[in-house]
């Protein structure tokens, strides 16, 4: 029996440069599961109006992206565990009743991506950079037992409010510029907006040493580092990476939501 085509789409502004629709295209083939995957941008103030639109006609499943996390998350009908936890939604889902499922990948993505490096051995003692949406997303993912998460941001008051919504989950604790003069960190995740805005990130160069790992959540595209990563690279980090591995694992998570199937992430990884 044929397949029945099925509708997915991400959504959010801006949109343009978004890699999503040639991944699930590259997925489509790889799985032989028929899929249009399209790209829209939509205004701040109709982010309901367009979803709802969505469901109600064609769509099977959407992916949203910034800045749109949060509304995603308000306008589910059901959660998963892993999107009641971060309290943001990058993944819907029509179910059969209608209902509308939201989910969040992001998380398991980053450690998809992580333990694909090897980037969490031995990598205990964790540095997040950056305390806003994208930081939230993933938080609950690495707040593992045997961590411990340091949560550095320009304003501290933010790093604060996430130590406390989310250090039930584990041993998480916001810090200060002076702090990090003084810490030995394992690996660093950098989850600020600086580079999108073209704003410089300033950060003590005494927090890198020849065994850390710097993980970078966005990428640039066409270069394998971020301004976070040269910063790093620069002042001799050895293992670095950008987040275009943690973007196909999500996208395959959402995927696995959607079809039943989880896509081969490595092998789109290098396709991409
Ligand atoms: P997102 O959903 O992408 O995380 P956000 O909620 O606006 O967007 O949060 C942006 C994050 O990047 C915040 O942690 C922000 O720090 P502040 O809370 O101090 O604003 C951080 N950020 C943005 N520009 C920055 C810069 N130039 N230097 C350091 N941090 C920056």
């Amino acid at each position: 029996m044929l397949n029945k085509l099925k509708y997915f789409s991400v959504f959010g502004n801006p949109i343009k440069h978004t890699l999503s629709p040639k991944i699930h295209s590259l997925f489509s083939k790889q799985t032989k599961i028929p899929c249009v995957y399209t790209a829209v941008k939509i205004s701040l103030n109709e982010f309901d109006k367009k979803i709802n639109f969505f469901f109600n006609t064609i769509g099977d499943g959407a992916n949203i992206t910034l800045p749109f996390k949060e509304q995603a998350y308000h306008i589910s009908d059901v959660l998963t565990n892993r999107a009641k936890l971060s309290k943001s939604v990058n993944t819907l889902k029509k179910m059969e009743d209608g209902k509308i499922l939201g989910d969040n990948t992001d998380g398991i993505g980053l450690l998809y991506d992580l333990n694909r490096l090897n980037f969490l051995q031995n990598s205990n003692k964790i540095l997040l950079i950056g305390a806003g949406g994208a930081a939230k997303g993933i938080l609950p993912s690495i707040s593992l037992k045997e961590n411990k998460i340091f949560i550095f941001n320009r304003t501290y008051l933010r790093a604060k409010k996430l130590e406390k919504e989310f250090s039930y989950l584990g041993d998480i604790k916001a810090i200060t510029f002076e702090d990090l003069l003084n810490i030995k960190i394992d690996l660093i995740i950098h989850a600020t907006s600086s580079y999108i805005k073209g704003e410089k990130l300033i950060l003590p160069s005494s927090l890198i040493h020849k065994n850390i790992y710097c993980y970078d959540i966005s990428y640039v595209k066409n270069n394998r580092f971020t301004p976070f990563l040269n910063w790093s690279k620069e002042l001799g980090a050895i293992n670095l990476s950008d987040g275009k591995g943690m973007l196909i694992s999500q996208a395959a998570y959402s995927f696995l939501l959607w079809n039943d199937v989880l896509p081969d992430i490595d092998s789109t990884l290098l396709k991409i």
